[in-house]
C-alpha cells in the first residue's frame, strides 16, 4: 500500500460538509484525491469549498439530482454517507413520522445514490461505500445490548436496511457484469464529536444523569473520533486488502476491521 492510492482519484461524498462526511473529505483530500462534497447548506459547503473539495448543493434524497451529479462528476469512490438526525424517543411515543425519518432519508438517498451509480453506470472497477451504523449489528453481536438502542426508533431498521441493499447492489453488479463494488461502513462507536452523534448521546446520557462524554467513555470506553475515522475510511480505499470485502468496521483501534465478505 502507499498512501499516494488516492491521488488524483475522482470522490464524490453525500453529507461532506460536516461530521464523518466532512472528517472523510479531509483524509481524502489529504491524499491527493479530487473530493466533491454534496450537501443542502451553503454556509457547510463554503467551508469545505476553502478547504479544497468542489461543492454540489442539492440533497441527497432527490435521485434526479443525484443521477446529475453521479453524470457530471463520474467518480472512481462514491460514498453515500448523507443521514438524518434521528428523532429519540421510545417505540411507545414516536409517531410514524419521526418513527421513519430514518428510513426517509438515510434510506432513501441510499437508494438513489446507488442506483445513481448504476444507470451512470460508474466504470468497472469503481468502489461504493455506504454509510451504515456499528447499530445494525444490534442482533448479530452479542456486546450490542438491545437496550443500549431502545430510544432510536427506526435509524437502527434504516442502518441495516442500507447494509442489506449493499449487498444487493453487489448481487446486480455481477449480474449485470458492471465491475462496481458496493462496500459498508460501520462505525462501531457513537462519537460526541458530530451533531448527530452528540444529539443522540445527549438523549441517553439525560435518562443516567450523565454528560454525554461521560455516557460513552461508560459505554465504549476511548473515544472514536471523526478525523480517525476518515483516516480509516482513506485507508479502505487506499489498501488493497479492503478492496474485495463487503463490510467493515470503524474502530478506535486504528484498522478497519472486515465483518463480511
Ligand atoms: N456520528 C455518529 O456517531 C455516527 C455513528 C454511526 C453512523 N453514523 C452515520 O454517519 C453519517 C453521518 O453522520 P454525522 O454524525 O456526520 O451527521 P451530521 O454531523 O449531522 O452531518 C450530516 C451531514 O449530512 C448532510 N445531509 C443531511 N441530510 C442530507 C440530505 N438529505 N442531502 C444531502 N446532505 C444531507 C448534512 O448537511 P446539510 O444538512 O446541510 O444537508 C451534513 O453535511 C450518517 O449516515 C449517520 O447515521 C454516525
Amino acid at each position: 500500500m502507499t498512501r499516494m492510492d488516492l491521488q488524483g482519484r475522482r470522490v464524490l461524498i453525500t453529507g461532506g460538509s460536516a461530521g464523518l462526511g466532512r472528517a472523510i473529505a479531509e483524509a481524502a483530500l489529504g491524499r491527493g484525491a479530487d473530493v466533491t462534497v454534496i450537501a443542502r447548506g451553503a454556509a457547510r459547503l463554503a467551508e469545505v469549498a476553502r478547504l479544497g473539495a468542489r461543492v454540489l448543493a442539492g440533497d441527497a434524497t432527490d435521485a434526479a439530482f443525484m443521477d446529475a451529479s453521479v453524470r457530471e462528476t463520474q467518480p472512481d469512490v462514491l460514498i453515500l454517507n448523507a443521514g438524518a438526525p434521528l428523532a429519540m424517543g421510545q417505540i411507545d411515543e414516536l409517531d410514524f413520522e419521526d418513527f421513519s425519518t430514518n428510513w426517509n432519508v438515510d434510506a432513501k438517498a441510499g437508494l438513489a445514490g446507488i442506483q445513481a451509480a448504476f444507470r451512470a453506470p460508474m466504470a468497472t472497477g469503481s468502489r461504493v461505500l455506504v454509510m451504515s451504523s456499528g447499530a445494525a449489528m444490534v442482533l448479530s453481536a452479542a456486546h450490542i445490548p438491545n437496550q443500549s438502542l431502545y430510544l432510536s426508533g427506526g435509524y437502527v431498521g434504516a442502518k441495516y436496511m442500507l447494509w442489506f441493499m449493499a449487498h444487493n447492489a453487489n448481487a446486480v453488479s455481477e449480474r449485470r457484469g458492471l465491475g462496481i463494488h458496493f462496500q459498508v461502513l460501520a462505525p462501531t462507536q457513537l462519537m460526541a464529536g458530530t451533531q448527530l452523534g452528540l444529539n443522540v448521546a445527549s438523549a441517553y446520557a439525560d435518562l443516567k444523569g450523565v454528560t454525554p462524554e461521560a455516557y460513552l467513555q461508560q459505554r465504549y470506553g476511548p473515544p472514536l473520533t471523526p478525523s480517525h475515522l476518515g483516516e480509516q475510511v482513506a485507508d479502505i480505499l487506499s489498501d488493497p486488502r479492503y478492496r474485495s470485502g463487503v463490510a467493515y468496521g470503524l474502530t478506535v483501534g486504528g484498522a478497519p476491521v472486515g465483518l463480511d465478505t
